[in-house]
């Protein structure tokens, strides 16, 4: 399949035979600990469009003869514009037979283009997208670190840098009483270079994460155990989130 025939658009109808296929490929795609409820995501669908507050987008992918056919669904991406934040990619995840084709790297593209039109009808800035990911344990089984590696791989050719230095800890939505889950959080640089997110503004991209997101503030187990004494999050290339060497051309 040529990747021009791949179209991106926004989902809008709970009942629309597409989007319940989304939910389908969602399951399928991500971890239980990793993913909140289908159903909290069909009810952001249904406030689409409120004024004020977040503005959540469901982008959905197929090639662009069979997009209402639900088995040609080929990914999905899933996140919001926090007005005085910046944007939130929550998930993205692309069909096994429609993976290494560009998909992914479509929906990202997409997502970034719906996070500049909320913030410029918003009137606001779009400093940067961040997004989460769970990195394999060192012992995870091959098909884990290839997974990890190919998320890697579309961060970096999207733009996004790693925040190295820290695993943010998030909730466990699989295990009320579970131990917090470690993530590795991405940004690709919006409106602000790569070289204006300094240290103090790396940190406020965290806490905000932390206080807009999961609403987890200092004090707060989650927000403290992100950042251990001494630490010290900065951004630099995706690539070496998998350790994956830097290839410069001169
Ligand atoms: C990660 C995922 C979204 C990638 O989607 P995709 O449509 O295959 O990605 P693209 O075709 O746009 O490829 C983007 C880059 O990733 C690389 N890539 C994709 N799959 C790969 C694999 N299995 N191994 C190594 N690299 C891979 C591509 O080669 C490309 O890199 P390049 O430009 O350096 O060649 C997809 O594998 C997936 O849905 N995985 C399961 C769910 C998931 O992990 N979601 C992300 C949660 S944060």
């Amino acid at each position: 399949m040529l990747l021009d025939q791949i179209q991106c658009w926004e989902a809008t109808d709970v009942n629309d035979p597409m989007t319940q296929a989304a939910g389908r490929l969602y399951e399928q795609t991500l971890a239980p600990d990793e993913r909140i409820p289908w159903v909290w995501i069909e009810k952001s669908l249904e406030r689409v469009g409120r004024a004020a507050g977040w503005r959540k987008h469901l982008l959905l992918a197929a090639p662009a003869s069979r997009q209402t056919d639900p088995a040609a669904l080929a990914g999905y991406a899933y996140g919001a514009f926090i007005p005085g934040y910046g944007g939130y990619l929550c998930y993205v995840g692309v069909a096994d037979w429609a993976r290494r084709m560009g998909v992914g790297t479509r929906l990202f593209e997409a997502f970034f283009r719906a996070m500049d039109a909320d913030a410029q009808t918003a009137d606001d800035s779009l400093p940067f997208v961040v997004w989460e990911s769970h990195r394999p344990s060192p012992d995870a089984s091959p098909a884990d670190r290839e997974v990890w590696n190919a998320r890697v791989r579309l961060f970096d050719r999207v733009g996004g840098l790693w925040v190295e230095g820290i695993d943010f800890l998030s909730p466990n939505f699989a295990d009320d009483d579970g131990d917090p889950v470690p993530l590795q959080l991405f940004v690709k640089p919006m409106d602000r270079s790569a070289a204006e997110f300094n240290d103090a503004r790396v940190r406020a991209m965290i806490d905000g994460l932390h206080e807009r997101v999961y609403r987890n503030d200092p004090g707060d187990e989650l927000y403290d155990g992100t950042f251990p004494p001494g630490c010290r999050p900065r951004l630099v290339p995706a690539r070496l989130a998998a350790g994956m060497k830097l290839v410069f051309s001169v």
